[in-house]
């Protein structure tokens, strides 16, 4: 069985699709702080499959240990974590009390019950302002925030985890800009209150929640101006994750790959391809530049592919259209 913590939210709750979908059995714990529990049916809606679901915080070692008694847990995924930049900014401590304890907490009890594979959730952030792009996995890493600061320690905690005791099979995956939603119009992205990311921000000016999009700056030195990213369909995203399990399955050490397409596309491109999705014009603001942004930012996706085997195959048209039947459906 593959403990999935944090299975509720986004990321998670398409993943463990994938896995059910690829025969896996799962159990999921998460304590819904930054999702709803009709994510958990609505997995089961979707493949046919049950999974066992735990309300529960990761920070709670006993409630941890009574998952890992109750069932043989094979390998874990690990999304559970609190994840907006700028609330980080505001409470660090809330933010490397969870992030950094339910780490802790779960590779304590992996430990003591013998689980040693381990695929961790972190980020493009912990590439702050790269040099250049595309950025490969062994470029400099660095954060300016402490969100990303949670994702560079755990890293760094996973992998002095592998020096201690080389049993331990763990991948860090990097996400690059997670969009999208599942086809079936079930399950998809649903932050609470005023998105701070492009395309939930978007989805709400579509559906008429937002009067108009700010674009964060047209003068960087990128193709239109405004800021480029490579934006992943969340469900590319999840199908990597049954890879790296795979790969946590056939070999030991930390292994780390980039989750992108390798394709940069700027907010504007993004804009346009949203609205070609829901058939509107959009309106739009150019505003001043987002503290913190960086320019440009794109994976170089040679080593997933070749380590992995595994590649993204959804377009931004696709993405668009997925996001925009999981809003209408959903908002
Ligand atoms: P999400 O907020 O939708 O999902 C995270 C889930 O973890 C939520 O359901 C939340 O309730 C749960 N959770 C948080 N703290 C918990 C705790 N202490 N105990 C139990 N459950 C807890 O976020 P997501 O977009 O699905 O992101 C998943 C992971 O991927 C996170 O670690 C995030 O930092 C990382 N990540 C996300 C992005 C992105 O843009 N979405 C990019 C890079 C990395
Ligand atoms: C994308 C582009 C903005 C909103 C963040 C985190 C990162 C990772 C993914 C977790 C930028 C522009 C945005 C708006 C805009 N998360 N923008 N108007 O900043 O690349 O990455 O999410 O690990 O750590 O930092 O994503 O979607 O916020 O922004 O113009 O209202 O859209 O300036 O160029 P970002 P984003």
């Amino acid at each position: 069985m593959i403990l999935v913590t944090g299975g509720a939210g986004f990321i998670g709750s398409h993943t463990c699709v994938e896995l059910l979908d690829a025969g896996y059995e799962v159990a999921i714990i998460d304590n819904l702080c930054n999702s709803q529990r009709d994510s958990i049916d609505k997995i089961k809606q979707i493949t046919g499959k049950d999974v066992k679901f735990y309300e529960e915080d990761l920070v709670n070692k006993e409630a941890v240990e009574k998952i890992f008694e109750e069932n043989k847990i094979d390998a874990v995924i690990h999304f559970a974590g609190l994840k907006a930049v700028g609330e980080s900014v505001q409470i660090p401590l809330r933010y490397y009390h969870n992030n950094i304890l339910s780490t802790l907490v779960l590779c304590e009890t992996m430990a003591k019950y013998g689980c040693k594979k381990l695929v961790f959730s972190s980020s493009a952030t912990v590439y702050g302002n790269p040099h250049t792009v595309p950025i490969k996995e062994d470029f400099p890493r660095s954060t300016t925030n402490p969100y990303g600061s949670t994702k560079l320690m755990i890293e760094d905690i996973l992998t002095d985890l592998h020096v201690s005791d080389n049993e331990w099979s763990i991948v860090l995956l990097r996400y690059f800009n997670p969009i999208g939603a599942h086809a079936s119009g079930l399950i998809g992205e649903n932050p609470n209150g005023i998105p701070n990311n492009l395309v939930p921000y978007i989805a709400q000016v579509a559906i008429g929640k937002l009067d108009h999009l700010n674009v964060f700056g047209d003068d960087y030195p990128t193709k239109d101006g405004t800021g480029v990213r490579d934006y992943i369909h969340v469900v590319d995203l999840s199908k990597g994750h049954v890879k790296a399990l795979e790969k946590a399955n056939s070999c030991t050490g930390v292994n780390t790959y980039n989750l992108g397409t390798g394709t940069g596309y700027s907010v504007l491109e993004i804009l346009h391809a949203y609205e070609k999705a829901c058939g509107k014009t959009l309106k739009y603001e150019i505003a001043p530049r987002r503290a913190g942004d960086i320019p440009e930012c794109y994976a170089d996706t040679e080593k997933s592919f070749t380590e992995l085997g595994w590649k993204a195959e959804l377009d931004i048209a696709q993405m668009c259209a997925d996001s925009w039947r999981f809003t209408q459906n959903n908002l």
